[in-house]
């Protein structure tokens, strides 16, 4: 086994094991790909100032996100088509977040069900929830989510029709994968994925199968996302959705002053600022670079947490230094529960955590809650001025 120190490690593994329909379902942005790539070039714009002869005993990384204990400020990210990864994917991921101290969001359209997670992890997750036009659907979704024990659910604002990703129509993304020539001859290289994943009966979307009606091919994303999701969402629908659940909220998917401005109102325990990780609006700025506009707006008023680029826990220091309360990371979980199910993205969580933690006491600082802008060197332009 070679010695795993970065992401990066584990994403080669990831790659190499892993269907190519599944990792390039993961590894895609929408169209040109510009705001993929953005989120994580603009992260690498934002320098650290170097701090010595600073006390750098007992540090500790743990804060609270909406009120709840984290070992660290880092979330995992609800990724559609986990359990396609990995066998039981979704169980894996949770149970590595368990252990390690933070949270787990669910996907909507996970491969495992929200029972499944649940009847195999001890602790409360969280649960993504995408708005579909059936509304006994929605209001079972979220009696499921209660009696599952979960502790809020994150409602993404972002995505009420898909944003193109070129590889997946290509590809022609499905779960379980459809059998055409392309597919066989890539699945025949991937022979411990494939021993795997005949050993577990989860091979499809857990959550919706046999739960919401009206879509003509179920096991394709696209057809359920163009046939079943309410494009008719808007902030009176997103109002009744939070009263209708009755807990903790995160709306997810802000990138826009306006919009934070309105999911402040309404009540909401945090905000994601959000660009889906770029594979919805292409030409969308980075989520780092929209952080500084969106904290100066409702800082004070709700919480304030990040996604979209987080590849290490260098970019989870700087975004709290920037004022984010919390960050989520999803690919960087992806690419090491592809390379070795749970005990990568355990890997994947110490790999950032020793980032953040080396990082944070190179920066001269002890605690997260003492980081702020002064340990970073922010090029004047970094917001742009756009007109
Ligand atoms: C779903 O959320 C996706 O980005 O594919």
């Amino acid at each position: 086994m070679p010695v795993i120190t970065s992401i990066d490690d584990l994403k080669r593994i990831y790659k190499r094991r892993t269907p190519k329909m599944f990792y390039d379902y993961a590894e895609t942005g929408s169209w040109t790909e510009q705001t993929f790539r953005e989120n994580t070039s603009d992260f690498d714009q934002i320098r650290l100032r170097q701090r010595v002869a600073v006390d750098m005993t007992n540090r500790t990384t743990k804060t609270q996100m909406i009120g709840q204990d984290v070992a660290m400020p880092v979330a995992l990210a609800p990724v559609g088509l986990t359990g396609m990864q990995c066998a039981d994917g979704e169980i894996k991921a949770a149970k590595a977040a368990e252990k390690f101290g933070v949270p787990f969001t669910l996907s909507t359209l996970s491969i495992c069900s929200i029972e499944d997670v649940a009847e195999n992890t001890t602790k409360p997750f969280w649960f993504q929830v995408y708005t579909l036009r059936d509304d006994d659907f929605m209001r079972r979704l979220f009696d499921r989510a209660r009696d599952a024990g979960c502790s809020a659910i994150v409602i993404t604002l972002d995505l009420q029709v898909q944003g193109q990703r070129h590889k997946d129509l290509k590809n022609g993304l499905s779960a379980p994968p459809k059998l055409t020539m392309a597919s066989i001859a890539n699945l025949a290289t991937k022979w411990s994925w494939g021993l795997q994943m005949l050993q577990t009966k989860r091979r499809t979307f857990g959550n919706v199968i046999g739960h919401a009606k009206g879509v003509s091919d179920p096991s394709s994303l696209s057809s359920w996302i163009a046939e079943a999701f309410d494009h008719a969402l808007d902030w009176k629908r997103v109002a009744e959705l939070m009263k209708m659940w009755g807990g903790k909220v995160i709306l997810k998917g802000i990138m826009d002053v306006e919009d934070a401005k309105m999911a402040a109102k309404l009540g909401a325990d945090a905000i994601v600022v959000s660009n889906h990780g770029g594979r919805q609006l292409d030409g969308a700025l980075s989520s780092i670079r929209m952080l500084p506009a969106i904290i100066d707006a409702v800082g004070d008023k709700v919480e304030v947490h990040l996604d979209s680029g987080i590849r290490s826990g260098q970019d989870v220091l700087k975004a709290m230094a920037m004022g984010a309360k919390g960050t989520y990371i999803g690919r960087a979980f992806v690419y090491g529960l592809g390379a070795m199910g749970e005990k990568g993205v355990t890997t994947a969580l110490n790999v950032i955590h020793k980032e953040l933690d080396t990082t944070m006491a190179l920066c001269g600082k002890r605690d997260i809650h003492d980081v702020g802008r002064d340990i970073l060197l922010v090029p004047k332009d970094f917001q742009g001025s756009w007109a």
